[in-house]
């Protein structure tokens, strides 16, 4: 749920550093800090934080070293403050390290650390891992054996670069992100490539469990039984460097606007495996679908798809809650896991739960090289290309427009499947943003907002108020509209905004007379329709299409409302605050 990255090399490594830390920002960006070694010793500098302003404030990339480790934090365990803020060194300050994850035994180990005289100055609990590896270090004097005994010590999932008084860097990784990048003159060991990719396309994807020491000699990399490794190197795409916002002011604005050609690349690098995994959905015995966020609400989408067009039934669940309901899976059981970037916990340990009870594993990313697409027997790409804003955009119509895909194949075109058209609706949609802008005015001060949809459109009407909250900090609600008059109606009066999704299609007329029932009762009414009608107070309006096609469209006028919205409210649309953009902690 951040990034640490080491490296090690002819060049000075803090400018290095703090160029690849700015590049996984999206990662997680309460807090930032680079330590290097130089002249026998490890001088650390940190703060809260994005990794500009810190460096602006305290001049990270000053610091001198060929050899140094940088992270970006994502809190879980202490404040968001200068202290907590990695790199933490080992109480002698002969040891630095960054960390990714959660060590759930901190409190014990500190708890031993001390008695043993060791010192700790930050709430984390990251910090052992430094004081466990001096003294792992101190008993062993051997830099392996220190490793492999600290790491043996943990509970949780981890990733941890270290740099020792020597200028060696150790590493591990224990169901957490960690990627080394080869140059002629050096390595770099990171979460993400985007940590590196302007230095080289080269890299090894260590496996889980496995650790790494690189020194001047290069490097060597053992399992956490002590057992020598080797990989391969792979050749990563260089598209992946295509993270510049260009002339936007925002990835997200950026983002938003790509989606007319991102539709019609998805899962053009996998044609392949997309015929595999609609020849399983086919032939499934039992079919579930799962997802966190954003790729839940396609999930729920997948569900209306497959069950309205090619008569299939299949089960969404939402990640996290997989592992507190049993007997889902068995041998007959296939699960389709969609997550951006493959890495998000919660969807990993629902993949390892269903995979333990027998169930095979299909996935849908963007990430090709991820933890999930090595969990899977068959990965889809989404191929929409780097999406960095934190809020999901392009890959929520990605996996859409996979979905829809499978679909078409599974009723032979019933669907009437045309991108082409959709990609010219959406460049319509895009194309002005005026009367949206004016609309964003309007949200700027209110506290609650209803998004209402009825049948496939109410995931989109969920998606829809996960993009409010996210971007503008409001309570926002998705509600089916037939349920309503169960209950929400009582939350309706003059304070309230309420966004029709109302398409012309079999759900219209009664999505309308929702919007009548709201309006009485003093509300404000956003519609969202290709047809104009008195009851809305302000009409979005989106072309007519073919009524399959709907939801790969009308996401994407709150998409844009909701970033127009954060302008409005002064607040950071690429970074929500307390948010990561991969979340991959439990
Ligand atoms: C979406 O806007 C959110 N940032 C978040 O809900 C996200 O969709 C979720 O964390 C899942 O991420 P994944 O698709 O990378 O697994
Ligand atoms: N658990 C550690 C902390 O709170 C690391 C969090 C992270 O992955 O950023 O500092």
């Amino acid at each position: 749920m951040c990034s640490i990255i080491g490296y090690i090399g002819d060049e000075p490594a803090a400018p290095v550093l703090v160029k690849g830390l700015k590049r996984m920002e999206y990662r997680g960006y309460d807090s930032v800090g680079v330590a290097t070694f130089s002249g026998n010793q490890i001088s650390i500098r940190k703060g809260v934080g994005k990794v500009m302003e810190v460096n602006n404030r305290v001049k990270l990339d000053t610091l001198s070293g060929t050899v140094g480790i940088g992270h970006t934090r994502w809190a879980t365990h202490g404040g968001v403050t200068d202290i907590n803020a990695h790199p933490h060194p080992s109480s002698s300050g002969n040891i630095a390290i960054v960390h990714n994850g959660i060590i759930e035994n901190y409190v014990e180990l500190k708890k031993e650390l001390q008695e043993k005289e060791y010192t700790f100055k930050s709430e984390t609990d990251s910090e052992v891992i430094a004081n466990l590896l001096q003294y792992n270090f101190d008993q062993t004097k051997e830099i392996k054996k220190s490793v492999m005994q600290t790491v043996s010590k943990f509970k949780g999932n981890f990733a941890f670069v270290a740099v020792f008084e020597n200028g060696t860097l150790a590493a591990a990784r224990f169901h957490e992100p960690l990627i080394v990048g080869i140059r002629k003159d050096g390595y770099f060991v990171s979460s993400d490539v985007l940590g590196f990719i302007e230095y080289t396309d080269e890299v090894i994807y260590p496996d889980n469990r496995e650790c790494l020491i690189i020194n001047s000699s290069g490097i060597q990399m053992f399992d956490f039984d002590g057992n020598q490794v080797q990989h391969q190197i792979t050749k990563i795409s260089k598209e992946l460097a295509d993270t510049y916002k260009g002339d936007y002011a925002h990835f997200t604005l950026k983002e938003i606007s790509e989606q007319p050609v991102t539709i019609m690349r998805a899962g053009e690098n996998t044609k392949l495996e997309l015929d595999l995994l609609t020849e399983f959905v086919k032939h499934a015995k039992n079919l579930y679908v799962t997802g966190s966020g954003t790729s839940y609400n396609a999930a729920l989408v997948a569900k209306h798809l497959l069950s309205k067009y090619a008569k299939i039934k299949i089960e969404p669940i939402i990640s996290s809650e997989v592992q507190f309901s049993s007997n889902y899976f068995d041998h007959q059981s296939i699960l389709i896991a969609l997550s951006q970037s493959g890495e998000s916990a919660d969807v990993l340990e629902a993949v390892n739960i269903a995979k333990k009870d027998g169930a095979k594993i299909i996935s849908i990313t963007n990430i090709m090289t991820s933890s999930l697409v090595h969990a899977s027997s068959i990965s889809v790409g989404l191929n929409c290309g780097p999406e960095i804003g934190v809020a999901a955009t392009k890959s929520f119509t990605s996996q859409l427009a996979i979905l829809y895909k499978i679909t078409d194949k599974l009723c032979e075109g019933r669907i009437g499947l045309d991108f082409g058209k959709v990609s010219e609706v959406m460049k319509t949609i895009i194309s002005d943003h005026s009367k949206i802008k004016e609309i964003a005015k309007k949200l700027k001060d209110i506290s609650d907002i209803y998004v209402l949809g009825r049948g496939i459109h109410y995931p989109i009407a969920l998606e829809a108020s996960l993009k409010l909250k996210e971007l503008i900090y409001i309570h926002a609600e998705g509600l089916p509209g037939g349920e309503l008059k169960h209950g929400p109606l009582a939350l309706m009066d003059s304070s309230v905004y309420v966004i029709i999704i109302n398409p012309n299609d079999s759900t219209y007329v009664d999505t309308l007379s929702s919007a009548h029932e709201i309006k009485a009762r003093g509300a404000k009414i956003i519609g969202i329709s290709d047809k104009p009608n008195d009851v809305y107070d302000y009409w979005i309006e989106i072309p007519s299409i073919n009524e399959a096609l709907y939801p790969l469209i009308e996401i994407i006028p709150v998409q844009l409302l909701s970033y127009y919205a954060a302008l409005e409210k002064n607040t950071d649309p690429d970074y929500p605050r307390n948010l990561a953009k991969s979340v991959t902690v439990k």
